[in-house]
């Protein structure tokens, strides 16, 4: 099968782990969806929340294992790495240290997620931690945080402290009128918008949603922005390199 070697960062597919896939059928119906929407990278994020789902890296590590596994029965090339979605608090560096929390892929980037109504300052200092402790935040569905997706200058002062901001594809896939998605395709023309993710759970009402994502974004958006959203930047996350 032809992959169009999409990267997606930002996926629940392992299964019974979290509020994403709920057992093995499910996460291949799931792999099958991706390697249809030309993904042929997957980045495993589990939910990381002390407290309510598990912490175990040992685990997302042999799960990741098995669902690759899976996935190149569909698409040979396939790949699935390691990582989490971890929910920001004060202790998350010294979590990433020990290995209770994980890197995207084994690299210095980490995906890290804000409530929604959580105030710029608290992200903004948990943002400034992560990178005083070398590694590279990537902020989950920046389009998510209020006071950060609303505010141009706040937008602005997160990319000069040199954080990455990820979008859900499925949030770009509004009409015309759909202000969320008509902003976040402006972010992306200034190059704003560093990855995106599926942010899939399921098959039915969060699916994993890339190419048609893609597709609607090819009539607005140049290639030389897309080939970097797409490619260059996934690259150089599993590279370890920086971006900015
Ligand atoms: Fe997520």
């Amino acid at each position: 099968m032809e992959t169009k070697g999409y990267t997606d960062i930002h996926t629940h597919i392992l299964p019974g782990i979290d509020d994403g896939s709920k057992d093995w059928e499910m996460t291949e119906n799931m792999l099958r969806a991706a390697v249809m929407q030309g993904v042929e990278t997957i980045i495993a994020t589990p939910h990381n929340y002390p407290g309510r789902t598990p912490q175990d890296s040992d685990k997302i590590r042999r799960l990741c294992e098995e669902t690759q596994k899976i996935g190149q029965k569909i698409l040979p090339s396939l790949r699935v790495m390691a990582g989490n979605e971890i929910l920001y608090r004060p202790e998350v560096t010294k979590e990433l240290a020990s290995g209770h929390a994980l890197t995207l892929a084994d690299s210095s980037y980490v995906l890290i997620e804000f409530l929604p109504h959580e105030s710029f300052r608290v992200v903004s200092e948990g943002m400034n931690e992560l990178l005083e402790n070398g590694y590279y935040p990537v902020l989950a569905h920046v389009e998510r945080v209020k006071e950060v997706f609303d505010s141009e200058e706040n937008i602005s002062r997160l990319l000069r402290m040199g954080c990455c901001l990820q979008s859900n594809c499925g949030s770009l896939m509004g009409n015309l009128f759909d202000r969320r998605s008509a902003r976040l395709r402006k972010m992306i023309t200034k190059r704003q918008i560093h990855f995106l993710g599926s942010d899939c759970h399921d098959t039915q009402s969060r699916p994993p949603v890339y190419d048609d994502c893609i597709r609607s974004l090819k009539k607005k958006i140049s290639q030389d922005i897309l080939d970097q959203l797409l490619y260059t930047n996934p690259k150089q996350l599993q590279s370890d390199d920086c971006i900015l």
